[in-house]
């Protein structure tokens, strides 16, 4: 087993580069599966969540090969296997990329029910409601979720929720179909555009993702295409909170579409950091205790909710009274008990958090529950008098590429240990 220590206190400075977005790879490496052909993805993260689905394609037949630059090439030419065996489409969310990808090449799939962090009921029935509007027959049996379709026809879909998931696998299930499909009320964050983007490299006719709209015209067959991944929204904002946590901070992360982080800016703003764009980097920088402010998660371009636990831990340091409210996920404030353990003064009730800034955290043993709870307990470190030790990484090793080694450059006194 590992864990963190951090001894806290220290104001992050320097220069940080931020790696290609997570929830854009878990569905570009599915969405590869599409063609007959060699895709090659740059600029992936050098995480677990895309070491597991690397393995779980090759089980399939694919011929997948990554190297230390994030580039990987997915041969799936001999793809042979539409039937998931592997018990590890349970590990992460994701996993249901390959519904929509090898549905749409082979008219049926087979899979164990996805897992994935636990934030919340997290049901995959826009999915299912999405793929059945497509023609196809989808049975959930045993924890087995089958998906069957003689030929999938294009379809008119109105989305109950707006869901980053379903609007992707949708917009993977249909790249193929007869016909063409329109999805309504999708959402519009950037991994939504970028596997579009994806889509269209490979030969996919889709529009208007980003909007509230996307039309696709099904096409007889995908090809291969090399692409190069986004940055990840989500690790620059968590570095601009990290960068702002400890008066004295001053970071640059480079490697940013400024459009991307334009919530947590403004956020972060009203808190009394400073923030300068420059071309494809952020500048964060802090002199004082931030102040507090009032947060509601929301789809994109609102307050992303993977960042409103990293959040949480600057919030309980600031000066005054803050209020989240957590629209997405109900379950996601299981990092205020452990943020507790250090003294943070919060309150929650139902999908809402009261937070009575306080003076200073102070170092206890704390434990990651989920991804980005481990990342709001890595900042609470940084920022805690005394040590913090974090627990179960493994869910930061999801999400993450080398967090602590990116905090370390900064001059974070972090540092991984076995126990
Ligand atoms: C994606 O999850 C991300 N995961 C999550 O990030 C992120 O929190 C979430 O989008 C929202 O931005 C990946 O991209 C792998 P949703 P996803 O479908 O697609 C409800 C992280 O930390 N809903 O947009 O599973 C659902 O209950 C992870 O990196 C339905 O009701 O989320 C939720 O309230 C955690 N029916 C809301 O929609 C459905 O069929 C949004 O969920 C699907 C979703």
């Amino acid at each position: 087993m590992e864990k963190l220590l951090i001894k806290g206190g220290k104001p992050l400075k320097g220069q940080v580069a931020v790696s290609g977005a997570k929830n854009a790879t878990v569905a570009l490496i599915p969405a590869a599966l599409l063609a007959n052909d060699t895709c090659v993805l740059e600029n992936l993260p050098q995480i677990r969540d895309v070491y597991v689905l690397k393995e779980i394609v090759e089980q399939m037949g694919a011929k997948v090969q990554m190297n230390e630059t994030g580039t990987m090439e997915i041969v799936s030419s001999d793809l042979c296997n539409s039937h998931i065996s592997n018990g590890k489409v349970k590990e992460l969310r994701a996993s249901y990329y390959l519904l929509g990808a090898l549905l749409a090449r082979f008219g049926e799939v087979s899979m164990a029910y996805p897992g994935g962090c636990d934030i919340g009921l997290r049901p995959i029935d826009q999915h299912i409601k999405g793929f059945r509007a497509l023609g196809a027959e989808v049975e959930i049996e045993h924890g087995i979720i089958g998906i069957k379709a003689k030929k999938l026809a294009g379809s008119h879909i109105f989305l109950d929720v707006v869901s980053v998931g379903a609007t992707i696998n949708l917009m993977i299930a249909a790249t193929m179909a007869e016909g063409t499909t329109v999805l309504e009320n999708v959402a519009k964050e950037p991994h939504v555009v970028d596997v579009a983007n994806f889509l269209n490299s490979m030969g996919a006719e889709v529009k208007g993702a980003g909007t509230d709209v996307i039309k696709i015209r099904g096409v007889e067959r995908m090809h291969g295409s090399t692409y190069m991944v986004i940055p990840d929204q989500i690790e620059a904002g968590t570095y601009m909170i990290a960068a702002a946590a400890i008066p004295g901070g001053n970071v640059v992360i480079e490697s940013v579409i400024p459009k991307h982080l334009d919530s947590i800016a403004a956020k972060l703003i009203e808190m009394g950091v400073e923030v300068q764009f420059n071309g494809d980097s952020v500048r964060v920088r802090n002199q004082r205790r931030p102040k507090s402010v009032d947060i509601k998660t929301l789809p994109y371009p609102g307050f992303p909710t993977d960042l409103q636990q990293p959040i949480t831990s600057l919030l309980a340091q600031a000066e005054g009274t803050s209020m989240i409210t957590e629209s997405i996920w109900e379950g996601r404030f299981r990092h205020v008990d452990e943020l507790k353990r250090m003294g943070a003064d919060i309150k929650v009730e139902g999908r809402v958090a009261v937070i009575e800034g306080i003076e200073a955290l102070s170092g206890a043993r704390v434990s990651a529950t989920d991804l980005r709870a481990g990342a709001a307990l890595v900042i609470a470190g940084l920022m805690a008098k005394g040590e913090t030790e974090v627990c179960n990484l493994f869910h930061i090793d999801r999400g993450y590429e080398n967090l602590e080694g990116k905090l370390a450059t900064l001059g974070a006194e972090i540092k991984r240990v076995k126990y």
